[in-house]
């Protein structure tokens, strides 16, 4: 009931832990998968050397109830509002990588392994990196490779998010990679764009078979107002991070709804502030046919095994009584809910001309 085919691939069920902590090595692949997890998405793997800040890499912001406060301070009775980290890729190599990737796949032949990986884009070198990431991945049995396009905290102005930023460098890497894949390639889009749709637009020209979006979105920890300090930072600095959990579902919502209103049939993966079933559904209303998790894995034994189980029988319950019977009979199924805003019934209907004049809206509502 809970199996669904995704770029050509089958899952047991369609959720997934994303590029992240969760899927930082071998050990922590393998409990997930045990853990019933359909799928991974390793931790994102390069060839350029990774420092790390010191300290923390992760943090978590909490609300306190019937207040206004907001505070990374550990607290109890306090509820997440998001995370934030400044955490890099992957700080262990390609060679570390590999054979751990094949130990994985013999292991649990019927998962679905993505490997996602990343270079730069300014020159023909870096293409052939992203070629030799991705050709050393299928290698070892990765069902699919997700390109990280989205990364929020990159200096080189030809990596991570500053691809993804730029429609024609992220096409240029999604085709060097489409030379060489032999499994689907997914493009990891960053939601700080104006249009994610020219992005995604960009993708699928260049052959992409999913996105999958929303990386985190680029934010600052806030002042402590006693210390006057950053709730984390270095030596009282800070640079940008990202943000994700749950303060980030709506908004990578509406990224989404852009991008599968705009390309209904096309394969995307939803991320962004997934906890638990209802979360998810919202993905898979707008059009998506899988969903990946991080933040909520991280703080649930790391690799999220109540998560799981809990997304798996809550699907399995709501299907049943809602009489679905698969992913594909509601996958979409809102899609076009959503609508410009003049489109909206308001009580007096010829009062309103989306923000035009009366005659200018006219005018503005025949062209569409
Ligand atoms: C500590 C941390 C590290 C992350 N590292 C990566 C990464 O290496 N590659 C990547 O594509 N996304 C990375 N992400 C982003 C997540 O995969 C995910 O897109 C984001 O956290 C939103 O999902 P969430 O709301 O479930 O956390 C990272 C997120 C966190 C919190």
């Amino acid at each position: 009931m809970l199996a669904t085919i995704f770029t050509g691939l089958r899952f047991e069920n369609p959720f997934l832990l994303a590029s992240a902590p969760p899927t930082e090595s071998e050990n922590n692949i393998m409990r997930a998968f045990d853990a019933g997890w359909g799928g991974v998405v390793t931790k994102t793997i390069g060839l350029h050397p990774v420092a790390n800040v010191v300290g923390p890499k992760t943090k978590f912001l909490r609300a306190t109830p019937d207040s206004p406060h907001l505070s990374m301070q550990k607290r109890p009775g306090t509820a997440l509002h998001s995370s934030w980290n400044w955490e890099l890729i992957s700080d262990k190599p390609l060679d570390w990588w590999v054979p751990q990737l094949g130990r994985i796949k013999k292991a649990h032949p019927s998962k679905i392994l993505v490997a996602s990986i990343m270079a730069g884009s300014g020159s023909d070198e870096e293409l052939r990196r992203w070629q030799e990431l991705a050709e050393a991945c299928q290698n070892e049995g990765a069902d699919a490779v997700e390109l990280n396009l989205s990364c929020p905290h990159m200096d080189r102005k030809d990596m991570g998010s500053n691809i993804g930023k730029d429609p024609e460098l992220l096409s240029v890497v999604t085709q060097a990679v489409k030379e060489v894949a032999r499994v689907p390639v997914w493009a990891k889009l960053t939601p700080s764009t104006t249009d994610i749709a020219i992005e995604a637009k960009g993708a699928f020209l260049a052959g992409a078979d999913a996105i999958s979006s929303s990386n985190t979105f680029p934010s600052l920890p806030l002042v402590d107002p006693e210390t006057l300090e950053f709730e984390m930072n270095v030596d009282g600095f800070v640079s940008s991070g990202g943000l994700g959990g749950p303060a980030i579902l709506p908004l990578s919502l509406a990224k989404m709804s852009q991008m599968t209103q705009a390309f209904p049939d096309k394969a995307f993966s939803g991320i962004g502030g997934v906890a638990e079933f209802a979360h998810a559904l919202n993905y898979f209303l707008l059009g998506c046919g899988t969903v990946q998790v991080c933040t909520a894995a991280m703080l649930d034994s790391a690799v999220g095994p109540n998560v799981i189980r809990r997304l798996t029988s809550e699907m399995a319950a709501v299907m049943e009584r809602r009489g679905w019977k698969s992913l594909d009979d509601f996958r979409g199924m809102l899609r076009d809910r959503v609508v410009a805003h003049s489109k909206i019934r308001r009580p007096d209907a010829e009062g309103y001309h989306g923000g035009y004049q009366a005659e200018g809206y006219s005018a503005a509502d025949s062209r569409s």
